[in-house]
């Protein structure tokens, strides 16, 4: 049974419709949409979304922006490297597109930070193209309805999913009928994974595929997709200074490539190096050391066990920044979290400069 009438059919009844990237076909906005989408819930990203959109509100404002303003609009949505691959791709568009999106899947994968799956989501929801997306959710829809066996990210099962699903795109037919169909569909194959296709517990009941699903029929639904092998993530280890006094704070920015690539950050030190030899070396005068209880980052790839401390110094050197301006600086958000905890426990305010104490608080955890 062809998935395209069910699915459309029940997008337009219990589908999502009012997002805001919903009520437009600009191919700038839904590109950022998307982009912001990637490995990020609906609920996250619509306020980045909606402050993006004001200071950028086109690919030409975009593409002649600062990077450091890019960035710090992006701070805390994580995965940077969209960040950078999204101002690349404004310049390109404007550059070498004219500031005109290009209509084709084909042409779209081709600009930096498009994949295949975003690329067919742009044309099928701008421009009505008969593509199909696979993203991770919608491997989930396929795997299960097709029962198709294999790890969804390895490239053989990768293959044989986009085969099915480009099997699946609308007909022709159903297209000259319905010139809207395509964005039914393809917001339809997201919805149907992000609200009722669900990794834990699907709600079969409410699926409008049921009758096809060959998991469904096979009682596997809570073994297919075929899950990842896990291995255990590497685990690094960073300590972060935080130097303060007189209510300004030490920051670095940080190198282009790797995490949290040319954001603002706290400053970093090997373990093998002294505190107080490092900051000897900057200039910087200890009037105290406190250390702080250590954070747990999760990375897609690894761990970071991340160990503060603060350092309260004689006197700010010129560039330090004033704490006052740290809002909507665009720091990493452990970063964050680690400043707002020293907030809340009144370690930053500068009378704390000759006297601060702190009690080590429990281990935290935080995702990226
Ligand atoms: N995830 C990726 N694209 C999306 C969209 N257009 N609507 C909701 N969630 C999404």
């Amino acid at each position: 049974m062809k998935i395209a009438r069910p699915l459309i059919d029940w997008q337009k009844q219990h589908g999502r419709h009012g997002l805001p990237w919903q009520q437009t076909r600009d191919p700038y906005q839904v590109w950022l949409s998307e982009i912001m989408l990637q490995q990020t819930q609906v609920n996250t990203v619509l306020p980045y979304y909606e402050r993006f959109l004001k200071r950028f509100p086109d690919v030409h404002a975009l593409a002649g922006a600062d990077s450091q303003e890019v960035m710090s609009h992006w701070a805390g949505l994580g995965y940077y490297a969209r960040a950078r691959n999204l101002h690349a791709c404004a310049k390109v568009v404007v550059t070498d597109w004219q500031g005109q999106f290009p209509r084709e899947a084909a042409s779209l994968v081709k600009l930096p930070g498009i994949g295949p799956s975003t690329a067919a989501a742009i044309a099928a929801f701008c421009f009505g193209q008969r593509t199909s997306i696979l993203d991770g959710n919608v491997k989930r829809v396929f795997a299960r309805y097709f029962a198709l066996e294999g790890d969804p990210s390895l490239s053989k099962t990768e293959k044989h999913l986009w085969t099915l699903a480009e099997q699946e795109v609308p007909s022709q037919q159903l297209l000259r009928k319905e010139p809207l169909a395509m964005t039914a569909y393809t917001q339809g194959l997201m919805d149907l994974g992000a609200k009722v296709c669900l990794r834990a517990n699907p709600r079969c009941a409410t699926c409008p595929l049921k009758n096809g699903c060959q998991a469904h029929a096979q009682g596997r639904t809570q073994e297919l997709p075929t899950p990842k092998s896990r291995k255990a993530l590497p685990t690094r280890t960073t300590r972060m200074l935080i130097v303060h006094s007189q209510g300004k704070i030490l920051l670095e920015q940080r190198p282009e490539s790797g995490i949290w690539g040319g954001l603002w950050s706290l400053p970093e030190i090997k373990e093998t190096i002294a505190i107080e030899h490092h900051c000897q070396t900057q200039g910087i005068q200890i009037l105290k050391l406190v250390p702080l209880a250590a954070l747990l980052h999760t990375f897609t790839h690894f761990k970071l066990v991340i160990e503060p401390t603060l350092i309260l110094a004689t006197k700010p050197e010129s560039n330090w920044l004033a704490i006052a301006q740290l809002e909507g600086f665009g720091l990493p958000r452990p970063v964050q979290k680690i400043l707002s905890g020293l907030y809340e426990h009144n370690l930053l305010s500068s009378s704390l400069d000759d006297n601060g104490q702190c009690s080590s608080a429990s281990r935290r955890q935080s995702q990226s």
